[in-house]
């Protein structure tokens, strides 16, 4: 039997309960689909931080090479100065796994209350390719004359060619997979291209370039569409049914998956992959730790549920992630009141048993 070793790093404030309950779901298609999850837990996060003043070592980053994927719930400590747990546990891993695709999908599911009117499942029903290692992220800074009336603060915008192809493979690869001609729900497979070319005239013209010589070259069937980022925010409001795969930089990517995540939902629902396709993929609920619901069993786990859903599609196992995908869907459209913390209808881990069981079914 096909076995995976998964770390699980539960993190901070509700983060381990949401955790438990995609477990459980994983659990569920596990004895179902004929594979085996062997789980691992590790306690990183802002207790363990507070404990020991240690975040993520490098030898917790070597133990996770030996494993292939890690499921995560959440990173943020209300005592911890913001920044620390976020640079030293989150981006570290991304960075040091070099997890380089921050996969986003923006799924309005049947039931789920969107704040734009008029739209629908149908119309909400995209993914985020975001860049998930370079850009204002890793580029180089400083301050000179801190704290002076002269003080200056540079913080670099940096893209290489070889991380704009990477992930411009990835975004073209995925669309002819996924795109909407590929699932049957549109008459073409489009990549569309989320930059500022008009003002950061330096890298999102690398970033334009490369897309255009991809595509033509080796991927003349994917039509390709090129949006400024400010652009895409009006239409991911007004006209999201135009979108099918996007692809931007680390930001930008960052930025406009909030807003995508409220037009599916919010928080309680929205999920993303960090993704080494080479390497090991680490996956999350995109919502923080909202530590003000912690211990009360009523934070929505059901965006931790469907981190873990991308987990077995990118581990392969895609029988069972469509199986969850289903699940998921069925529970938010004839069970849940809300998918707002504390308005479900249900306690967190009742949401985890409904979609559990929908799973063995
Ligand atoms: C996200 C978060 C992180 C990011 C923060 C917590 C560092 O906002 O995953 O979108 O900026 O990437
Ligand atoms: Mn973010």
């Amino acid at each position: 039997m096909k076995t995976y070793k998964i770390a699980v790093m539960g993190g901070d404030g509700t983060g381990p309960e949401v955790t438990v309950e995609a477990v459980k779901v994983l659990k569920a298609a596990e004895a179902k689909f004929g594979f085996k999850l062997d789980m691992t837990d590790f306690d990183f996060g802002g207790e363990r931080y507070k404990r020991t003043g240690e975040t993520l070592p490098d030898s917790a980053i070597e133990e996770f090479r030996k494993f292939d994927a890690i499921l995560l719930g959440a990173i943020g400590h209300p005592d911890v100065k913001p920044g620390i747990l976020e640079k030293g546990i989150l981006l570290k891993a991304r960075f040091a796994l070099d997890q380089y695709i921050n996969l986003r999908p923006v799924r309005l599911f049947e039931g789920v209350e969107t704040p734009l009117k008029g739209k629908g499942p149908k119309e909400i029903d995209y993914v985020v390719v975001r860049e998930n290692t370079g850009d204002a992220y890793t580029g180089t800074g400083g301050f000179t004359m801190k704290g002076t009336p002269n003080e200056v603060a540079v913080q670099s915008a940096v893209y290489t060619r070889f991380q704009v192809d990477r992930c411009l493979k990835y975004a073209f690869e995925y669309t002819k997979k996924y795109g909407k001609k590929a699932r049957g729900v549109g008459k073409e497979n489009t990549l569309g291209l989320v930059g500022k070319t008009n003002v950061l005239t330096y890298i999102y013209d690398l970033w334009e370039r490369a897309f255009h010589e991809m595509g033509q070259k080796e991927y003349p069937d994917i039509r390709r569409d090129y949006y400024h980022v400010d652009a895409t925010c009006m239409w991911m409001v007004k006209s999201p049914e135009w979108f099918d795969v996007l692809v931007t930089g680390n930001m930008f990517g960052d930025i406009i998956t909030d807003l995508g995540a409220i037009t599916q939902g919010g928080m309680g629902i929205a999920a993303g992959g960090n993704i080494n396709p080479q390497g090991v993929s680490m996956f999350e609920p995109i919502g923080g730790s909202a530590p003000k619901y912690t211990g009360m069993g009523v934070i929505n786990p059901l965006a931790a549920i469907c981190a873990a859903q991308m987990m077995l599609e990118t581990l392969g196992e895609e029988k069972a992630a469509k199986k969850i995908d289903e699940a998921v869907r069925f529970v938010t459209a004839n069970k849940m009141k809300s998918m707002a913390a504390g308005k479900m209808g249900f306690s967190t881990s009742q949401v985890g048993d409904l979609v559990a069981e929908k799973v063995a079914e």
